[in-house]
């Protein structure tokens, strides 16, 4: 039996062929743009990602058995908002998690509707990138669009849609609307009515290992799939990567390093009164979880290698770094390239190398990319730490992983072990794996991640280094509140 997993990312929909082993036939990737119309803001074709995948299912099948696929299961990007006609038509770009037009509306429901409010309500904060403030920028910016509204969803809902004709949608990436009242796991009343939504335009919550339908007939045909192949829900990246990686139950965790980087704590119960610091959500297993995320991680990366050196060779990049030294004169780098979520909730935060002096080297500002990155994820951390979770290991998965160089770095900055599942695919592995378990091949998602994920390796901190990253940490600290109202000024004038 197969399972379709497919990651509906920001620069790419990685589509993936797992058994019900966990042994992964085959990957495909389907690259495409994001737009930024204007400085902050960031949005994408939704027909994009639906071609993604009428053009990458039919490859992933090539040569292989079709007849075998029993499930489809998606995480995809979370927070972007998809607004559909009365026709099912998509009315504008859908606006994505990482973009930062919607700092009044943040403003009028943090400060004017109130943090209180919104945390008793939904059990989290508005922050830019959330779904809710989204929908209030149309109603006040786009009035004749706003109007035609007759469904809202999240990225990977939509492909579900025109998968199935299912208007649906799954707990975690509900979580992420501020639509959400995340301890109750349904659509919060009072947040639709502060939006002038109305339930009907709502997808309809499932868990995420449930069934939302079978493939439409004329999309099985075209896809090359069989009939009665079940859709599940999916789920946000995030919680589907935790899936993937075995952050399944208590005492587990996983960090992202894609282009937004995350960190990912699976709880029991809901965690009240947190959502102001860290966000507060229902995770894909049933349970809860909190989770800390950068707007940039792996982008950082591309960035400076890609786009500023004009390079393609990571590796190369990284071979002169010294991992064993963490040296007080070496540059910082702040990685907040969009602005940043958590923990400074700025949408004109911006990057910046600092201390570079005459024998600052090439491979010295790769470094600070490296390290200002996990300097951020730490942040996360501090935040989970400081409400007395202990964080003692975690698996990591993400392009980002693939270095040997920054594995070894995130582990020093953290203080933390961190182990490599047997695949880096995250979001695709676990859409595969919600797949199997709502297609009825393993009872729960706990079973299923205790069944098939397993590890490649280990990467262990080095105490000897941990007091010097704690010193460069504290002095990374300083310097976003430095340089606050400097960012706000070359913002606002952009
Ligand atoms: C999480 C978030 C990002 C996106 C990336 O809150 O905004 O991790 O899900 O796809």
């Amino acid at each position: 039996m197969y399972f379709i997993g497919i990651d509906l990312g920001t620069s790419a929909c990685k589509l993936l062929l797992m058994d019900e082993r966990g042994e992964i036939a085959r990957v495909v990737s389907k690259a495409y743009g994001v737009e930024y119309p204007r400085p902050g803001w960031s949005q994408q074709d939704p027909a994009d990602w639906w071609r993604a995948v009428r053009e990458g299912v039919p490859e992933l099948l090539t040569g292989l058995d079709a007849s075998q696929v029993a499930g489809i299961g998606c995480g995809g990007q979370m927070h972007g908002l998809v607004a559909l006609d009365e026709k099912d038509e998509v009315i504008r770009p859908a606006i994505l998690w990482n973009d930062g037009r919607t700092v009044e509306q943040v403003r009028y429901l943090n400060e004017t509707v109130g943090t209180d409010r919104l945390l008793e309500l939904t059990g989290n904060i508005a922050y830019a990138g959330f779904t809710a403030p989204k929908v209030l920028w149309m109603r006040e910016e786009e009035p004749e669009l706003f109007a035609r509204i007759a469904h809202v969803m999240l990225p990977k809902d939509y492909l579900n849609h025109l998968l199935t004709g299912a208007y649906a949608t799954d707990v975690s990436d509900a979580s992420g609307t501020l639509l959400f009242d995340v301890a109750r796991r349904a659509w919060s009343e009072d947040m639709l009515a502060l939006c002038d939504l109305t339930a009907a335009q709502m997808p309809q919550v499932h868990e995420s290992y449930e069934a939302i339908g079978t493939l439409l007939p004329e999309v099985a045909a075209e896809l090359g799939l069989p009939a009665g192949v079940v859709v599940a829900a999916g789920a946000g990246d995030n919680a589907a990567a935790a899936v993937g990686t075995g952050a399944v139950g208590a005492g587990t965790m996983n960090i992202s390093l894609g282009t937004s980087g995350t960190v990912f704590i699976p709880t029991t119960d809901f965690a009240a009164g947190v959502g102001d610091r860290i966000h507060s959500f229902c995770h894909a297993d049933g349970a809860w979880h909190l989770m800390g995320c950068i707007l940039s991680a792996a982008s950082c990366n591309a960035w400076w290698v890609n786009d500023v050196l004009g390079a393609d060779d990571m590796a190369a990049e990284q071979a002169e770094i010294d991992v064993d030294s963490a040296e007080r004169s070496l540059p910082y780098f702040l990685p907040y390239l969009m602005g940043e979520r958590t923990p400074l909730n700025d949408v004109s935060a911006r990057g910046a190398f600092v201390g570079m002096s005459m024998s600052t080297t090439r491979s010295d500002l790769t470094r600070a990319v490296l390290e200002g990155v996990a300097f951020a994820v730490r942040d996360s951390v501090e935040i989970a730490r400081s409400l007395g979770v202990s964080l003692a290991s975690s698996t990591v998965c993400g392009g980002g992983a693939r270095s040997a160089v920054w594995l070894q770095m995130l582990a020093d900055v953290l203080g933390i072990e961190l182990v490599l599942p047997a695949t880096e695919q995250g979001p695709g592995f676990g859409g595969a794996m919600l797949a199997a378990v709502a297609a009825g091949a393993f009872d729960s998602v706990a079973a299923c991640a205790g069944s098939i994920v397993s590890e490649r390796k280990r990467v262990t901190p080095n105490p000897d280094l941990a007091s010097a990253y704690d010193r460069r940490y504290r002095v990374w600290h300083g310097l976003y509140p430095a340089l606050r109202e400097s960012f706000a000024e070359v913002a606002g004038g952009e």
